[in-house]
């Protein structure tokens, strides 16, 4: 099949098998490495991506569900060679360890503060609660999460 969509930011138009997923289309069609596979069965969260701002688990949606819609990845968070606001502070609070989960973390906050830019500590943890992490003990992603909803942007 044919896709169009816009993938961080610029057009895109590609082909792809019609039972490719869309974390198949990011890593082997578009050798985009930045969207991890962990589990394949919707359970980690590290293949999280944004679709129209929403969230999505990359490993469970087929590939043709992204025609005609903005997805961003982890690659498209930076704008014009500057860091997004929450990828510094992730470096700034050492919420990212080995990183094999930051890339989904850091979308699922970009996603909850697109919908709700000075959530509560409880609605940060509830919106990344689907986002697992073997290393940091999710404190200092909560924090680096606080961090930038409340300074200003
Ligand atoms: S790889 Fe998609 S949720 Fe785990
Ligand atoms: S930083 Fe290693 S899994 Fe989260």
């Amino acid at each position: 099949m044919t896709l169009t969509f816009t993938l961080n930011g610029q057009p895109c138009a590609t082909e792809a098998p019609d039972h490719w997923t869309v974390l198949d289309l990011l890593r082997d069609g578009l050798g985009l490495m930045g969207t991890k596979y962990g589990c394949g069965e919707g359970v980690c969260g590290t293949c999280t991506v944004l679709a129209d701002d929403r969230p999505i688990r990359a490993c469970l949606v087929l590939a043709a569900h992204v025609r005609d819609r903005a997805l961003v990845t982890v690659e498209g968070l930076e704008a014009d060679g500057q860091l997004d606001p929450i990828q510094t502070a992730f470096a700034e609070r050492g919420a990212a360890q080995c990183g094999f989960c930051t890339p989904g973390m850091m979308l699922a906050a970009k996603a909850l503060l697109l919908e709700s830019p000075t959530p509560t500590a409880h609605e940060v943890r509830e919106a990344l609660s689907g986002n697992l992490c073997r290393c940091t003990g999710y404190a200092k992603v909560i924090e680096a999460v606080l961090a930038v909803a409340s300074s200003p942007r």
